[in-house]
């Protein structure tokens, strides 16, 4: 039985994802490292200082740990420069329908984010409220495909990770949540996201009947 639904931020929930591509591309631009949104796909979901590693994988270079936070905090303000003009409306549609339905429900709400960034996201969009706990890539050790940020959400909802379905657009995301034990929608494209048990298109295609699938498996 599904108790808990756990969303990602970036790419579910508002278009941030967009955002940190423009960024890490600004940055392969300056350094000369071709990045394409193919590419793209491999930094979604992990952390900032990973996300920097597998761009100097892809440009076949090597960095001291200074240099390579330099570079990274340089992506970071680009972002948060990018994000500081966002409006409300980049939020995705129905997305503030689908809690408030499965809140309805009894269903409890939480955010589960790799970014640093997540609190100042919901803050600027004035969405915090919409979760009832907010778990950042400042509360964890390990970052997706790591299961730890999935465990703390579920810990602090008080829920099974087995009553859990986490909403994830990387694939790491998708690991991460399968590695805590939990159900997990891709939001994005099949190919892509095939080890989800189900992938919509937009978080807000998500309806009650899906969720009462989930609920038949999870009783079977
Ligand atoms: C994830 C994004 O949500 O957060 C990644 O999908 C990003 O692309 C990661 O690298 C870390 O974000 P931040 O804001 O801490 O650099
Ligand atoms: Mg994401």
């Amino acid at each position: 039985m599904i108790k808990a639904v756990i969303f990602d931020l970036d790419g579910v929930i508002v278009d941030t994802a967009r955002y940190h591509f423009l960024a890490w591309k600004r940055l392969a631009d300056e350094l000369g490292i071709k990045f394409t949104e193919e590419d793209n796909e491999r930094l979604k979901g992990v952390s900032r200082i990973r996300s920097m590693e597998i761009l100097m994988e892809l440009g076949g270079i090597t960095l001291s740990q200074y240099e390579k936070e330099k570079l990274a905090n340089k992506k970071n303000t680009w972002f948060v420069d990018y994000v500081e003009r966002m409006i409300p409306e980049e939020i995705y549609s129905g997305v503030r329908v689908l809690i408030e339905k499965l809140k309805e429900r009894g269903i409890h709400i939480a955010l589960a984010s790799s970014s640093k960034n997540a609190r100042t996201v919901l803050h600027l969009l004035h969405i915090q409220n919409l979760f009832e706990v907010v778990t950042d890539g400042t509360m964890i050790t390990h970052s997706k495909p790591d299961p730890e940020i999935f465990l703390l959400a579920a810990e602090k909802l008080g829920i099974d990770p087995k009553d859990c379905l986490v909403f994830e657009d990387a694939e790491a995301g998708i690991e991460g949540a399968l590695a805590a034990g939990m159900l997990c929608v891709g939001i994005g494209s099949q190919e892509q996201l095939f080890k989800a048990h189900k992938v919509i298109r937009h978080t807000g295609d998500f309806t009650m009947e899906m969720l009462d699938e989930f609920n038949a498996v999870a009783l079977k």
